[in-house]
């Protein structure tokens, strides 16, 4: 019913040469691989340029931030406008951008509304730190970014959010795929009650943190997992190959 959905995002990675070579790279096989949607999430200087490649392909491009206008004077930011012609989906509230760049949960709120109103589909990124998770507060954090990352937004099965664990991110110790799917399960549950039931089933949630070729299968097994946010193994290219093809045979054999 959901379909599995697997996004690569590049991070602060690649100059334009090598984002084209990537893409080249991976292209073909990617393309090959059917029932999950592919999403390349490159850095922004890069997006019209893979854009152009990716024509006529079934892979589609995210962008990893946007700002919450249209134009005017944001020296160095990025508007929906500008995306829209070359992204289906934008990153927003990545733990990166919170941590490192004071990105709080109204701004991403603003963000998410304002990408859903341009036709971008937002990926809402929440996960707590190993300090909350330690202390038993992970249910707490994710209440707390799912419920303001969303105040005011109307349902809607363009969403889609992703679970990344702070604790998980490039540190090489992901969850375990039941610890994962518990919490985005309780996500789920929180979309039926503040939502509906209907938009609840509908919108994909992802897990993301240290997924490779090696661990994804555990995620996948999981009903309430559809698919990963993936950082360093989606600059790999086989790697990369690796957790689109399991993804999609292992969705398909539920
Ligand atoms: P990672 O990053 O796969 O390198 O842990 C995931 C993310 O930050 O989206």
């Amino acid at each position: 019913m959901r379909k599995p959905l697997i996004a690569g995002n590049w991070k602060m990675n690649t100059k334009l040469e090598e984002a084209e070579r990537l893409v080249r790279d991976m292209l073909a096989e990617l393309d090959s691989i059917g029932n999950v949607e592919k999403v390349l999430c490159p850095p922004f200087i890069s997006l019209a340029a893979i854009n152009k490649l990716i024509k006529g392909t079934s892979i589609e491009l995210g962008a990893q931030n946007m700002y919450s206008e249209d134009k005017g004077a944001y020296t160095g930011e990025i508007s929906p406008l500008m995306l829209i012609d070359l992204c289906d989906f934008v990153i927003l509230g990545h733990s990166e951008r919170r941590q490192y760049f004071a990105e709080i949960d109204e701004m991403i709120n603003k963000k998410i509304g304002k990408a859903l109103e341009s036709g971008l589909k937002p990926i809402l990124c929440v996960g707590e730190s190993l300090e909350d998770n330690e202390a038993g507060r992970t249910e707490e954090k994710i209440t707390s970014q799912v419920n303001a990352g969303l105040a005011g937004i109307s349902p809607t099965s363009q969403l889609v959010i992703a679970y990344e664990p702070i604790w998980a991110i490039g540190t090489g110790k992901a969850a375990t795929g039941k610890q994962a799917n518990a919490t985005i399960s309780l996500i789920r549950s929180m979309l039926a009650n503040t939502w509906n039931q209907e938009t609840a089933k509908a919108v994909r949630i992802l897990y993301g943190g240290s997924v490779t070729g090696s661990n994804i299968a555990e995620f996948i097994v999981e009903p309430d997992i559809d698919g990963a946010l993936v950082g360093g193994a989606s600059l790999k290219t086989d790697d990369f190959i690796s957790i689109v093809r399991q993804t999609a045979n292992l969705k398909a054999a539920r």
